[in-house]
């Protein structure tokens, strides 16, 4: 049961949503707006469905992960009708739903039948959700602008959302815990996953997002999506990368640990979670997100530098001749929500420099994000650096016996605030 605290804060939230989207309604020239939950499609060629996450929207104002074929009508000055689908099923259960006091501010209905509730005399209706499920519904189906209208009030989360992100945090912080135990006991990536999984009390499939498991080389694979279920003979590294969704709300945490004996990948980890506190003591309001990523680069270049890996270049050197991309690859992070990459990080392409990176914004009080430096042994990247021109200023053999250890990344989730952050990962790891 969530504290009372989170549920008083719940209802000034959808009070702070209806007159967002009621201001973007005028703007954008609608009446009323349906939003639809979704519904998990089916396997091509098969009776079986995919596992059901809910669409962003809706997971706005509900928080309602798990519920299919539900229905929102929002409409100015009026309470959002709530519609939930309950069909009479002797093969499936419906999600039962908490008598808590956010739903006083919905009229809340339920429905045997998945169809949409019907919105005569709203006038200028628009529909968003999933294309596939809105061919009978009358109405303009995702309008280009409204969405992205619609996006953008997601960048700056309300006092609900940020208690909500808080617990996601400590929930996904106890399961970082217990895989990093299990892995000092010489659990394999499966095994890790169970510890994960046994102490966020969630299902991997409700996950916000696959976790990323890699032991040794495999953590040198940014999205790694396997589980060896043997240990190796040698555990080196363990790269964890993963979060819990609580009330719709995602954490995104990455952990790295050495193993026992690998003195020098401990003392690099070190190295870069100094990096990591410094970037997150960046975050304040009227910060270009962009910088962040940049001067990652240089605590990269030096951080090479320090560890002999790279000699004899300048930090700005490293950084413009590709180096540092080639250990570093990704962006230094994103928005945070009820995505994993939230939406409304990206006003215009990534520039040149910074091709992955998911947030080009300055940032402002009530915006969430990541902090995710890495530091990666990719022999993809690094085989054309070795055989280039650059190669003589890279230390060969140090990145050989590095190599097994694949990589590092340390992530963190961060809230805006009027005059600098609040860490919320290492609020929950203390
Ligand atoms: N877990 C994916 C990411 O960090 O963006
Ligand atoms: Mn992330
Ligand atoms: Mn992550």
């Amino acid at each position: 049961m969530p504290d009372t605290e989170l549920l008083s804060l719940q209802p000034d939230h959808i009070g702070i949503l209806q007159s967002r989207y009621e201001q973007v309604l005028e703007d954008q020239g609608y009446d009323a707006l349906l939003i639809s939950s979704g519904a998990a499609p089916m396997r091509y060629g098969d009776d079986q469905s995919w596992h059901f996450q809910g669409y962003g929207p809706f997971l706005h104002w509900t928080g309602l992960a798990g519920f299919e074929c539900a229905w929102l009508l929002i409409r100015k000055g009026r309470k959002p009708i709530l519609s939930l689908h309950q069909p009479v099923d002797f093969w499936h259960a419906s999600l039962e739903l908490a008598h808590e006091p956010w739903l006083e501010e919905f009229e809340v209905r339920f429905n045997e039948t998945p169809s949409a509730p019907a919105a005569d005399g709203a006038g200028r209706l628009a529909v968003i959700g999933d294309p596939s499920l809105l061919a009978d519904v009358p109405g303009e189906h995702n309008p280009a602008e409204l969405c992205a209208a619609l996006d953008k009030t997601r960048a700056h989360k309300t006092p609900y959302e940020i208690a909500c992100l808080a617990q996601a945090n400590r929930l996904a912080m106890a399961g970082h815990h217990a895989a990093r135990d299990a892995f000092l006991a010489g659990a394999s990536e499966f095994d890790v996953n169970l510890a994960y999984q046994s102490a966020t009390h969630q299902r991997e499939a409700d996950s916000p997002y696959h976790s990323i498991i890699g032991i040794n080389e495999h953590a040198g694979t940014l999205h790694y999506q396997y589980y060896d279920t043997a240990a190796p003979k040698k555990s080196r590294s363990l790269l964890i990368d993963a979060g819990v969704r609580y009330r719709g709300y995602c954490s995104d945490i990455t952990r790295t640990t050495a193993g026992v004996g690998e003195g020098r990948f401990a003392a690099l980890i070190q190295g870069l979670e100094q990096l990591q506190f410094r970037l997150c003591s960046m975050v304040a309001p009227g910060v270009d997100y962009i910088d962040i990523h940049r001067k990652t680069h240089l605590g990269i270049a030096a951080l090479l530098g320090v560890a002999g890996l790279v000699s004899d270049l300048s930090e700005e050197d490293m950084v413009a001749a590709g180096i540092t991309r080639a250990f570093f690859p990704h962006g230094i992070g994103h928005f945070l929500g009820v995505q994993v990459h939230d939406v409304a990080g990206k006003p215009a392409p990534p520039p040149p420099d910074a091709p992955f990176l998911r947030l080009m914004r300055t940032l402002e009080p009530g915006m969430v994000v990541t902090i995710e430096p890495g530091l990666y042994f990719i022999p993809s990247l690094l085989e054309p650096l070795l055989s280039g021109p650059l190669g003589c200023h890279i230390n060969r053999p140090l990145l050989d016996e590095l190599q097994g250890c694949g990589g590092i990344r340390i992530e963190d989730n961060l809230v805006v605030t009027e005059s600098g952050c609040r860490n919320l990962s290492r609020e929950a790891e203390s």
